[in-house]
């Protein structure tokens, strides 16, 4: 394919991206935006950094729009979705379902709010998402593909995060049920599952050197992700070069599930 064409391969699709303000759903944004697509910049917290993305899209000729919603929360995700239809003139056809946290609590001191908030923003907000996506899509009778940013934790038990790792393993076959559902209605469904990326989600991480040192002997390529390196196999899943890829995860981790602990 010519590079030209690769240069722009989401020309014109309209794009939610959850989570967008900061880290991977940020330079998610702005490569989608940058390989031609409308992008809804999803946020929950302020507004400054979500309108700095839209900033930098529409500097750049892109079309963006930023929608402040709550993604846990059903007549939020409602909105968002109305929101992006009125912008871009048709419901989206790529949702990047990347908004999540996490905290760690040892299962003995794990309370039950600390367990609902993460399953609630990992898991229950990827499935309101979708759902709202499908519909509008299936009702269009239009193609388009869901992206969800898992972790290498869909596969890796992590001790002190059981309730990140239980929404990351449940995205795993929420990913593939939903893609076995959707495969008649033209609509591919796929996760990328990231190691550990220089977002603010690891800044305790990135400014502690020591702890840095740990997790990175743990990744055999040597070092931390980069946000761009984990928006690049999105856009890449998100295009038509993947048109025969569906329900499968795509690990981008440097190495990390590979077991670098057994010598
Ligand atoms: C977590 C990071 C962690 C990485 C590797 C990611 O899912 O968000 O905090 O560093 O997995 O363990």
């Amino acid at each position: 394919m010519a590079g030209g064409t690769l240069r722009m391969m989401l020309q014109d699709r309209r794009a939610i991206v959850t989570g967008a303000a900061t880290g991977i759903g940020r330079a998610t944004s702005l490569r989608l935006a940058r390989v031609g697509a409308h992008v809804v910049v999803n946020y929950r917290g302020s507004d400054a950094e979500a309108d700095d993305v839209v900033a930098q899209i529409r500097d750049a000729g892109g079309q963006a729009l930023a929608v402040q919603a709550d993604i846990s929360r059903e007549g939020d995700v409602a909105e968002l979705f109305a929101a992006s239809a009125d912008a871009f003139g048709g419901p989206a056809d790529l949702l990047v379902n990347n908004a999540g946290i996490e905290s760690r609590h040892p299962l003995l001191e794990l309370e039950l709010d600390d367990w609902q908030q993460v399953l609630d923003v990992n898991l229950t907000g990827p499935f309101l998402c979708s759902r709202a996506f499908a519909r509008a899509l299936v009702a269009a009778d239009a193609p388009g593909a869901i992206v969800n940013v898992s972790s290498v934790h869909e596969e890796i038990p992590w001790p002190g995060f059981a309730h990140y790792c239980a929404s990351k393993g449940g995205m795993k076959l929420f990913t593939g049920t939903i893609a076995r559902e959707l495969a008649p209605h033209r609509i591919r469904v796929t996760s990328v599952a990231p190691g550990a990326i220089r977002t603010p989600i690891n800044q305790e991480l990135i400014d502690d050197p020591d702890k840095r040192a740990d997790v990175e002997r743990q990744i055999p390529w040597g070092r931390m992700g980069e946000p761009e390196e984990i928006a690049a196999a999105i856009a890449w899943l998100a295009s038509d070069e993947a048109s025969y890829v569906t329900g499968t995860t795509l690990f981008v981790d440097g190495g990390m599930t590979q077991y670098p602990g057994v010598t």
